[in-house]
């Protein structure tokens, strides 16, 4: 049987990870700066979650959701600790897009309403409520587009305010750092608005925190700095450092009814373990101190590369903006220099999403890799 070819593949097959590098077949070191689209966390293979899940897998792998779990205890009184939103209830899930899904059922059965608002460059994901609305034509297909959806811009709280006041809208749903946008954020004026109008017109906000939560920007959620209280937070990605767990954080004001939501998989032993495991390593390493400290030093190095043109982002989800397009420079590094980093929908923008733990001399070998570069740029 042959694969659905719906990637385009870089030809490199890494067999091996550790810390902030991975290995390919042949034995070729490379460094991480993505993370595999901002998933791994705590660095690839880090020994105490090989041993916790090692260990888990031994006693138990799975059970259905019809039986105790106290892991998924354990994980919601963790995650409520390390994130400050102890007064919320969790949900638990297998990814980023039904994390999002599950969010927007929630929002539309407590407010019996059906219109989702969105922004424009957002990316949910690629079920069919989230695909409906993620600002990408390309990637819906005829059965995704019968939602009632709305798309406006950020920062554009007169649209908004109109748009909410028709009374038929169920959720805003935003991502406060866009990911795969290309690392817009909206003022914090304009996130309090939409809190505040949102609640005026009996609508929910969901702050989508698949790539930018889970201490990525330095924040436990990037929402955070915005000093806004989300109905309900989507989260993945780096919750489980590639095991594929996601969850919905969901405000008191949404009470749970049985059968509402469910999972097969979600919540399941071995994710949780896999769960648990992050959380204490982000705990005991410190790495949200660490990802703003990250911050600084990459903000430092990158002034003396004239051709950056600007920096996006916040923590260790960067944006480095230039005047051309980057998809070019990307290889070279990737080919040349043996590092890897993502692009965006801004073309002229090379994202870095590297592993938490990352360290100041990763960061200096990547500058020096892209000093030679951009050298040879033409
Ligand atoms: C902000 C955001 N939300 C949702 C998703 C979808 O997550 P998944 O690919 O796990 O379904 C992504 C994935 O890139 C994302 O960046």
């Amino acid at each position: 049987m042959e694969l659905f070819d719906v990637y385009p593949l870089f030809d490199i097959t890494p067999v091996k990870g550790e810390g902030t590098y991975v290995f390919d077949k042949d034995g070729k070191k490379y460094l991480d700066l993505y993370g595999g689209h901002a998933v791994i966390s705590i660095g690839h293979s880090h020994p105490a979650y090989v041993n916790a899940i090692s260990k888990q897998v031994r006693q138990l792998g799975f059970y259905s959701n019809s039986i105790k779990n106290p892991l998924q205890v354990e994980l919601a009184e963790k995650l409520g600790k390390l994130s400050g939103c102890e007064e919320y209830q969790l949900f638990l899930c297998n990814s980023g897009a039904e994390a999002n899904e599950n969010a927007l059922k929630l929002a539309s059965f407590a407010t019996g309403k059906e219109r989702i608002i969105y922004f424009e460059n957002a990316f949910h994901g690629r079920t069919s409520g989230v695909v409906a609305v993620t600002d990408n034509e390309s990637i819906k297909a005829p059965f995704n587009k019968g939602h009632k959806i709305t798309k406006i811009a950020f920062n554009d709280a007169e649209t908004l305010a109109s748009e909410l006041q028709k009374g038929d809208v169920a959720a805003v749903i935003f991502e406060v750092i866009q990911g795969v946008g290309g690392l817009d954020e909206a003022t914090t004026e304009f996130y309090q608005q939409i809190e505040k109008l949102a609640k005026e017109n009996g609508a929910m906000i969901i702050a989508d925190e698949v790539q930018a939560g889970y201490g990525r920007t330095g924040d436990f959620f990037a929402f955070q700095k915005h000093n806004i209280h989300p109905d309900i937070i989507s989260i993945a990605k780096g919750m489980g450092n590639g095991f594929p767990i996601g969850g919905v954080l969901i405000d008191k004001n949404i009470a749970p009814k049985y059968g509402m939501l469910g999972t097969t998989f979600g919540g399941n032993h071995l994710a949780c373990a896999a769960g648990l495991a992050v959380l204490n390593i982000l705990e005991k390493e410190e790495l949200l101190q660490n990802a703003s400290a990250m911050f600084d030093y990459v903000k430092e190095q990158a002034k003396e590369i004239p051709q950056i043109k600007n920096i996006k982002g916040r923590g260790l989800m960067i944006g480095l903006e230039f005047d051309f397009e980057v998809a070019s420079l990307r290889k070279d590094m990737l080919y040349v220099h043996q590092i890897f980093t993502g692009s965006a929908a801004n073309k002229n923008l090379l994202r870095i999403l590297p592993p938490l733990n990352i360290e100041k001399k990763h960061f200096d070998t990547f500058f020096k890799a892209l000093k030679i570069s951009l050298a040879n740029q033409k």
